[in-house]
């Protein structure tokens, strides 16, 4: 479609009915012919445990079980791991129901698009926007940081820490937006390998720190509750008063911070149009990596609080400097080498999840429809991804991101919701469309998974929810203003310049 066909587009309905207009199932669920599947299909199952395990062992599992154990949990954060563990299961489960129904590279925001109508699909894909943009630059920001501190621990005296690390923003994110742009196949060989060794990396933290555990730092899992000093205010704070650290209140009041560490299943959905055999492998895909991504957590963290009582875990490096002081100092390398893979393929797969969902929403007109070209030669968005990595460099370098995580789970938490609502209305009113994997015990699961999401949720700052707010008010000016008259639905709904019939201008 030429770019002047796009222009001057007049509507012929009302706002009310083009936002509520949903995308024919059919351009969800059918077989890929055509220009508008052009992604390269390249993933089977086992690529996709990778990918999953690329993008949720990151940052989280060197750094969170200590510092919730230390300030809000106690050695009780291993149940706190489980408890977010299980929402993300539930979340995991009715991802798996839509994404095997309908296997495209939007994820929730084209389930969204189909089950509640264009506005829906809008706010959930500017949310995942919001998660896969920050997320890459609070990670590449962290990954930076560990870089310089392993290379000085390493014994190399690095001059200008600050600057080397912004350097180091800019180097990472550069490398891997161009490892995105030129093509799958060589970011997934490469994600193979990295994700290999931080496995070893990890499964070396876990053995040697099995060895060093005192059960007397398990104590029964409880550390007597005391007032949460200098704990910023959640929502649930707001409305039945100021919360406590410690104590089961702490258990769970850690889980929606741990919940950053499980970030990532979700994205293996936006896979899902490279998949062979998706409505089959995508829920395979994902469910086996969020499996062992929970068993290793679990592990990290009963290790963590098992070598060391959880009043003296340090904040700046939990891991490393609990093994300092059980006398193995050799594992900080171990851990640093890890962190620095880890982080390295987290970065990879979030830029990956990022184009794919920006080149869903342009291909639908939703967003400029030169950001869902197909580059010729490598068969990937790369004027999407070019562009993804600019921003992410951007937010790295001048935003101060790392406070900022918070915000990546809220937008994460938010698809979630709309994941689970979608399960129960697709069977109402959708019950015919073949699903290649069902969640069980519908609809008590799929409730289960948003009350579970909205206990997380409301766990939550109320800065987090501020922010949030703000981004999606202002994404809903960017719709009104752009999206809703460049969608392609819009210039369906317009009548052909010529009589013989409803022209269908999709790709
Ligand atoms: N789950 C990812 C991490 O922990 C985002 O770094």
């Amino acid at each position: 479609m030429g770019e002047s066909h796009e222009r001057g587009v007049s509507l012929s309905t009302s706002t009310r009915s083009s936002i509520t207009r949903r995308l024919p199932p059919a351009e969800a669920t059918e077989l890929r012919t055509g220009a508008r599947h052009a992604l390269a299909q390249v993933y089977r199952t086992g690529d996709l445990v990778v990918l999953g395990l690329g993008v949720m062992i990151g940052a989280g599992i060197f750094s969170i079980a200590g510092q919730q154990a230390k300030t809000t949990a106690g050695p009780g954060v291993i149940l706190s791991f489980m408890i977010a563990g299980i929402a993300c299961l539930l979340a995991c489960l009715c991802y798996a129901e839509l994404s095997s129904t309908m296997p495209r590279s939007g994820s929730a925001y084209t389930f969204a698009y189909v089950i509640f109508g264009e506005v829906w699909a809008w706010i959930i894909g500017w949310a995942l926007i919001l998660e896969l943009q920050l997320a890459a630059a609070v990670v590449a920001r962290a990954w930076s940081q560990i870089t310089v501190g392993a290379i000085s621990n390493f014994g190399v005296r690095v001059p200008y820490p600050d600057v080397v690390a912004t350097v180091l923003v800019v180097v990472i994110l550069v490398l891997l937006t161009g490892v995105v742009a030129v093509g799958a196949r060589i970011g997934l060989r490469a994600l193979w390998v990295m994700v290999s060794a931080k496995l070893l990396a990890i499964g070396a933290v876990i053995v040697v720190g099995a060895m060093h555990i005192d059960v007397a730092n398990f104590g029964d899992l409880y550390a007597e509750p005391q007032p949460a000093t200098g704990a910023k205010a959640t929502v649930l704070d707001f409305f039945v008063g100021q919360g406590q650290a410690f104590g089961w209140t702490g258990v769970f009041a850690a889980a929606p911070v741990i919940a950053f560490a499980y970030i990532g299943f979700d994205i293996v959905a936006t896979a899902a149009e490279e998949t062979v055999n998706p409505r089959a492998v995508v829920p395979k895909g994902m469910i086996r990596s969020l499996v062992v991504a929970t068993v290793i957590y679990i592990a990290v963290a009963v290790v963590m609080v098992g070598m060391i009582p959880y009043t003296s875990i340090s904040l700046d490096a939990p891991l490393s400097s609990a093994f300092q002081d059980v006398g193995v100092d050799w594992m900080g390398h171990v851990i640093d080498i890890g962190a620095v893979l880890g982080l390295t393929t987290v970065i990879l797969v979030l830029i990956v999840g990022q184009t794919r969902v920006v080149f869903s929403m342009a291909r639908d007109g939703l967003l400029p429809r030169r950001l869902g070209a197909i580059s010729r030669a490598y068969h990937t968005p790369q004027r999407a991804t070019l562009v993804i990595g600019a921003v992410a460099i951007l937010l790295a370098v001048f935003v101060p991101v790392l406070t900022m995580q918070e915000l990546v789970v809220m937008g994460t938490l938010f698809a979630f919701l709309f994941v689970a609502a979608g399960v129960i209305a697709m069977r109402r009113t959708m019950p015919g469309l073949e699903r290649g994997f069902r969640v069980p015990l519908s609809p008590l699961l799929p409730i289960a998974s948003l009350v579970a999401t909205l206990w997380l949720m409301v766990n939550l700052q109320l800065l987090t929810w501020a922010w949030f707010a703000l981004w999606m008010g202002f994404g809903l000016v960017v719709y009104l203003v752009y999206g809703r008259r460049h969608s392609l639905l819009t210039l369906d709904e317009r009548p052909p310049p010529e009589a013989g019939g409803r022209g269908r201008h999709r790709r």
